[in-house]
């Protein structure tokens, strides 16, 4: 479902990562761990396509990424990409029930019975209209899942999760996405600090300048 061969980055002569392989099962969750700067965020961005690695190839569901044009890139992640974000990047200016409702509307799809569904999913039943101010980090964070999986994406991109929360709320957090991705069986590739949130997963994998290693 995702596959990735000897997979480099660098700025200038600085070598961010390279060799990363990596393959990735349908509704298989794995944890990406390592040290600040080693790289994790820009790796999920190349998965993703939003950032260009300098040597090897990522392909999703069988398309190699790097063969396609910039618009197809755009139509394969909006269909089949969901991104979570530690940041939360929820729009301000839309309530809660549009803020989910956004990937369905870009592929044209809307469907507020599937809204109020993935709402309820996340237990924010009831929350729909607040807008974004009024809701807490944990609540924000479930918008954010809600958003991210609610077109039923193949793959779930989690960079820090529940870095912005505190242990108790990132853990029921942590316990939601999971349940979210395996109900639906979308993979997931998540970086996480937190060997809590880690342990949601079915593989650990430690990223360092030469690779990904079982952690
Ligand atoms: N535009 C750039 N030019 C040069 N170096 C960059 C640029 N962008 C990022 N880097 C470097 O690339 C490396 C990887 O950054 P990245 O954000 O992917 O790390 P990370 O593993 O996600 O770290 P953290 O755990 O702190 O989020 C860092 O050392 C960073 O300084
Ligand atoms: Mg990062």
């Amino acid at each position: 479902m995702l596959q990735v061969r000897d997979l480099g980055k660098r700025y200038g002569d600085a070598v961010v990562f390279q060799g990363v392989n990596l393959d990735v099962s349908p509704g298989e969750f794995i944890a990406i761990v390592g040290e600040s700067g080693v790289g994790k965020s820009t790796l999920l961005n190349c998965l993703a396509g939003l950032d260009v690695a300098d040597q090897g190839s990522v392909a999703l569901r069988g398309v190699d990424l790097g063969g396609l044009e910039e618009a197809a890139q755009a139509r394969l992640r909006r269909q089949h990409l969901g991104f979570v974000f530690q940041a939360f990047h929820v729009l301000p200016h839309l309530d809660v029930a549009q803020n989910v409702a956004l990937p369905l509307l870009l592929l044209g799809q809307p469907d507020a019975a599937r809204v109020a569904q993935a709402l309820d999913d996340v237990g924010l039943a009831g929350l729909g209209t607040r807008l974004p101010q009024q809701l807490s980090g944990g609540q924000l964070q479930r918008v954010a899942i809600a958003r991210a999986l609610i077109h039923r994406p193949a793959l779930l991109l989690a960079d820090e999760p529940t870095g912005n929360l505190d242990p108790d709320t990132a853990d029921r957090v942590m316990g939601l996405l999971a349940a979210q991705t395996r109900a639906h069986r979308t993979a997931c590739v998540m970086v996480t600090h937190s060997q809590a949130a880690a342990a949601h997963a079915d593989r650990v994998l430690r990223l360092t300048r030469d690779g990904l290693h079982d952690a």
